[in-house]
């Protein structure tokens, strides 16, 4: 059997006096869409960023089967990880407000050691978000929420991610955006992207994702697939808002 593109085992994370994650174990095949749901302070944020060496855990390992074999992305600077290919795009979307949305979106690129399909893939991001290419030189502060996290999204596209980790893409969004991420996030999936999606709208992540993890105080406490996490009685209650 193929190894998981990630297999994170044992973490476990402190944040100042806080222990936030508690022998975390989750892992990620291929081609997969994985939800990890929780509430706020659960400790999702901090799992994208101890993937991503943003955050250094105390124990545990996360394997990354890269190119040549299992790495483990612990030992790992941020630079290194996103040049194996696993790319962040983080909650608040962290763009630069007074570069142009050009400018930011190329920033994605920086990572990348391939220029001449470069072209080719902004193409393609200006597909999937068409306002990108209408607005590609006005300052990327001039968009409005959504669409800023539509350029935040085409900048981690172009970083040309293997494993793809979105922090609450649809976060503050009107409906038609979230439609719009949604159907993104799908379309990414079908050309062959892996994708570990946190989300506070836990209904429609469970409804595009293979699998899901339930994570709870920096514990895992439930797994599934996607379905089954939303016929789930006590996800029902918690995370989707069902008080029968
Ligand atoms: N910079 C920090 N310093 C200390 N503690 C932090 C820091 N950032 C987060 N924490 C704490 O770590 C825990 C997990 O936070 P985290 O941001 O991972 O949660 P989350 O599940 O992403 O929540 P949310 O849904 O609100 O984004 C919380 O108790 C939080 O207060
Ligand atoms: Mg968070």
């Amino acid at each position: 059997m193929n190894a998981p593109l990630l297999a994170i085992e044992g973490l476990n994370l402190r944040r100042g006096a806080t222990h936030v994650l508690h022998d975390l174990t989750l892992d990620i095949r291929r081609g997969e869409i994985v939800a990890l749901i929780g509430a706020n302070g659960a400790g999702k944020s901090s799992t994208l960023q101890a993937i991503s060496g943003l955050l250094r855990p105390l124990s545990g390992r996360i394997a990354f089967d890269g190119p040549d074999g299992a790495i483990d992305l612990t030992r790992l600077a941020p630079e290194a990880i996103v040049r194996a290919g696993v790319v962040h795009c983080p909650e608040g979307r962290q763009i630069f407000r007074s570069l142009t949305v050009r400018e930011n979106l190329m920033m994605g690129a920086y990572p990348r050691t391939d220029r001449e399909n470069l072209p080719a893939e902004l193409d393609r991001v200006h597909e999937l978000f068409p306002i990108l290419a209408e607005r590609a030189k006005l300052a990327a502060g001039s968009l409005s929420g959504g669409e800023q996290m539509m350029l935040a999204m085409g900048r981690s596209l172009l970083s040309k991610p293997v494993l793809l980790l979105l922090d609450e893409p649809s976060l503050g969004l009107a409906p038609q955006y979230i439609e719009r991420i949604f159907d993104v996030i799908e379309q990414l999936r079908s050309q062959g992207a892996t994708i570990l999606l946190i989300e506070q709208n836990a209904a429609m992540a469970l409804e595009i994702a293979d699998r899901g993890y339930v994570l709870e105080h920096g514990r895992i406490t439930l797994t599934g697939t996607g379905a089954d996490l939303a016929r789930n009685d006590e996800v029902r209650r918690a995370y989707l808002g069902d008080l029968g």
